[in-house]
């Protein structure tokens, strides 16, 4: 038998608690799509995060740019074949979605991102 007032409330209970999350997102201005074509790859610092852009496969990803071994800059040279190799240590990550091809359990973070007239928006908190 369906309790149709708990019904209601579990329902109303999600669309209050999707719309929260979607207030708390803030996207951040990142780069324009052309400026990222010109560079191939760049890392840009937004509020505390040091994030690495770069397209692979045709397709625009952004992660973190700290190394998970000593917070080494990853995208300091340009990925080779895939690949992301620290500046400091030679940890490599995949350009793929930034888990670490040489200590698999220590991935980069990603982050989420969305275009919007050929500007590039990133989500700090995905
Ligand atoms: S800090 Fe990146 S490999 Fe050591």
């Amino acid at each position: 038998m369906y309790n149709l007032k708990s019904m209601n409330i579990e329902a109303t209970e999600k669309i209050i608690k999707k719309d929260k999350e979607e207030r708390d997102i803030t996207w951040e201005f990142l780069a324009t799509v052309d400026e990222l074509k010109k560079k191939g790859q760049l890392t840009k610092w937004i509020k505390d995060h040091d994030i690495l852009l770069y397209e692979y496969e045709g397709e625009i990803k952004a992660i973190s740019n700290v190394c998970r071994h000593f917070g080494g800059p990853v995208g300091f040279h340009k990925a080779k074949n895939g690949v992301f190799t620290c500046l400091w240590h030679n940890w490599q990550f995949s350009c793929k979605d930034g888990s670490c091809i040489t200590h698999p359990s220590l991935p980069l973070r990603q982050y989420d991102l969305k275009i919007i007239d050929g500007k590039i928006y990133i989500n700090l908190l995905g």
